[in-house]
């Protein structure tokens, strides 16, 4: 299928079933702009709603993924403003809406809103030359897209206090360390990686990669009791499927599985 035009982001569909979609505002290392988090959240809702579309991957360029959200856009706003007009709320859409599997692929800065919309992801590959931060104290203000929280159920309280409270930036290592990150590929490498990565997602049923993104996601919302009893449930109406009964047809064949989506 083709892909959607915009002009603060380039989505591309690859052969297998992978949406790519590239940040691209260089001039202002990927700052995120309204314009630019509207059209990111609309190509989100579009390849969810894409059948051909298994899998996505969210990169920027080699030396930022995102630089935080838009600084100047927001210096001369009044509370009034960002109060009103919910800023950075249709942000919350990613998280809400997309079922989808969404990798972050993360070469060199993830700073502020940069850091919260990788976190939004699913899971982080980070190039050897990522930083994260979240430096919001230093512009005298706090992180506003999930960063306090996300931070601190990736890190811990520790390194998370440490981050918003001083602003320093972590390397790939210290991330890859701490939990924030999966794993570290060399920068060159990244978006391919991640794009395979996606790929293998992309391969499997879809609505049961998404109903084990749900219950994963879930771990972070509700009591262990609550989301064992969750996991259970959805674990059964996996055996309501086709691709249940395919997968486990073909593993007892000896053959790869063809999973339809139902
Ligand atoms: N917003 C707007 N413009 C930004 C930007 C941002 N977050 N980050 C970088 N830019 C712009 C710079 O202003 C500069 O533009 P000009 O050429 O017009 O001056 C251009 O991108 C290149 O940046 P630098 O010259 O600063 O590049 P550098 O290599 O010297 O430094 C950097 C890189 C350390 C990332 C530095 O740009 C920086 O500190 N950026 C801001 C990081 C930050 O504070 N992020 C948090 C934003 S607040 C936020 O995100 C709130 C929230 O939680 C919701």
């Amino acid at each position: 299928s083709a892909a959607k035009t915009y002009e603060n982001i380039i989505v591309e569909i690859r052969p297998n079933k992978v949406a790519l979609i590239t940040l691209n505002r260089p001039k202002a290392l990927n700052a995120l702009s309204t314009p630019l988090l509207n059209e990111l959240v609309d190509a989100l809702q579009v390849l969810q709603n894409d059948a051909s579309v298994g899998a996505i991957v969210l990169t920027g360029s080699e030396k930022a993924f995102a630089a935080g959200a838009d600084i100047k856009e927001m210096s001369t706003k009044s509370y009034m403003e960002v109060f009103q007009n919910r800023l950075f709320g249709q942000t919350d859409a990613i998280v809400q809406k997309i079922q989808k599997p969404v990798i972050a692929a993360v070469n060199g800065f993830a700073l502020g809103g940069g850091c919260e919309l990788a976190m939004m992801c699913d899971f982080i590959l980070a190039g050897e030359n990522a930083k994260f931060g979240q430096p919001e104290i230093k512009l005298g203000t706090i992180p506003g897209i999930g960063g306090t929280q996300r931070l601190a159920r990736a890190v811990g309280k520790s390194k998370a206090m440490e981050l918003v409270l001083t602003g320093r930036f972590m390397d790939a290592a210290e991330a890859e360390r701490s939990g924030l990150v999966s794993r570290i590929v060399p920068a060159k490498d990244l978006v391919e990686e991640a794009v395979k990565t996606a790929g293998t997602m992309a391969a499997f049923s879809q609505p049961i990669v998404s109903i084990a993104k749900e219950c994963v996601n879930a771990a972070f919302e509700t009591t262990l009791a609550e989301g064992l009893r969750l996991e259970r449930r959805l674990f059964y109406s996996t055996f309501a499927t086709n691709d249940q009964k395919e997968g486990m047809a073909a593993f007892s064949d000896k053959r790869d599985p063809k999973f339809t989506n139902n």
